[in-house]
């Protein structure tokens, strides 16, 4: 395969490593461990089967609504400018905006670089005219951009209610971050899940084929495998749940019995029933995520949601000032 994907690994100072994070994770009150390090390439991949799973409702809702709205957003924001995603995974759901929106140049960012290349690699060899760039990048950490993808009329494209996954002042402050990088006529298209059922959204995070219980425990693999742990992922269970005060999916590892486990040298006790947080995912009314962008600074274009309002998909504009 051709490949003509600019890779960049650069750009960042290295943050916080997984070692870092599970010391720490694992000395704390609640024991917690952020999301971000479930993107090891199995990781990755177990993701991308969570999209696929009946339950999993936000991916498949997602990626109809873009495809619904890909003309109209392309009315909006005009064809030939940067397009710029955030968490790029596989690269599927731009796929949906390209021929609408038909952008001089596409820039991927994704934690995983190998999943980064390969997924960044296919898309170049499958839109021929399209300039690809690969970022691989904790953007959570600040969101840079390689010299040569100057922003002059970009789409940043923020799918799958990733913006879910910090809490809500880190999610606004990571709003204002994304405002503050924007040209006056720069805009934000951020896929966000809708508050719901509980049914359904308890199912979404414990689908039937497990898929999601093992995306949960490779985080423990991982510690076992790239660190001096002796964790055993058999000894701990899946847990997700909605809290509807906090209106957000909470994941746990539990544990089953009370053990021990020694970490780089350090031991951690774990009690019967004590968990470790793995992520928080929270769910925002269409009015209270426009409130948000509003907060941030941006000025809300559109929105589009399914027909069951399950899922929603924001365009924020960034005005020029006093605009
Ligand atoms: C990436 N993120 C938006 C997913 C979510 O739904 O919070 C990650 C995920 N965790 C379990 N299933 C999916």
């Amino acid at each position: 395969m051709a490949t003509s994907v600019r890779f960049h690994d650069d750009l960042q100072p290295a943050g916080p490593s997984l070692r870092d994070a599970a010391l720490a994770g694992l000395a704390a009150t609640p024991k917690a461990i952020a999301p971000k390090f479930f993107y090891d390439r199995r990781g990755s991949e177990l993701f991308e089967r969570i999209c696929q799973q009946p339950e999993y409702y936000l991916t498949r809702t997602e990626e109809a609504i873009l495809a619904a709205a890909a003309n109209d957003l392309a009315g909006r924001v005009g064809q030939g400018g940067e397009l710029v995603e955030l968490g790029s995974g596989a690269s599927r759901k731009v796929r949906l905006l390209l021929d609408a929106l038909r952008p001089a140049r596409y820039l991927a960012i994704d934690l995983s670089t190998d999943f980064l290349l390969s997924s960044t690699q296919r898309l170049a060899a499958d839109y021929p005219w399209l300039e690809v760039s690969a970022a691989c990048l904790d953007y959570s950490q600040g969101l840079r951009l390689p010299g040569e993808f100057t922003l002059t009329r970009p789409l940043l494209f923020f799918p799958g209610s990733s913006i879910g996954n910090f809490a809500p002042e880190q999610a606004l402050a990571f709003l204002q971050h994304l405002h503050a990088l924007l040209p006056a006529g720069g805009a934000l298209l951020v896929g966000v899940d809708l508050p719901k059922d509980k049914a359904v959204l308890e199912a979404a995070y414990n689908d039937a084929a497990q898929v999601t219980k093992a995306f949960n425990l490779n985080l423990l693999e991982r510690l076992r495998e790239t660190l001096a742990c002796d964790i055993d992922p058999s000894r701990f269970e899946h847990r997700a749940f909605f809290d509807e005060a906090e209106s957000c999916i909470e994941m746990h590892l539990v544990s089953r019995e009370p053990q021990e486990v020694t970490l780089e040298g350090r031991t951690f006790r774990f009690e019967a029933g004590e968990s470790l947080l793995t992520e928080r995912s929270y769910k925002y009314s269409v009015e209270g995520f426009t409130a948000l962008g509003r907060r941030a600074g941006f000025v809300p274009a559109a929105v589009w949601t399914d027909p069951q309002r399950l899922f929603s998909v924001h365009l924020l504009r960034r005005e020029a000032p006093g605009a």
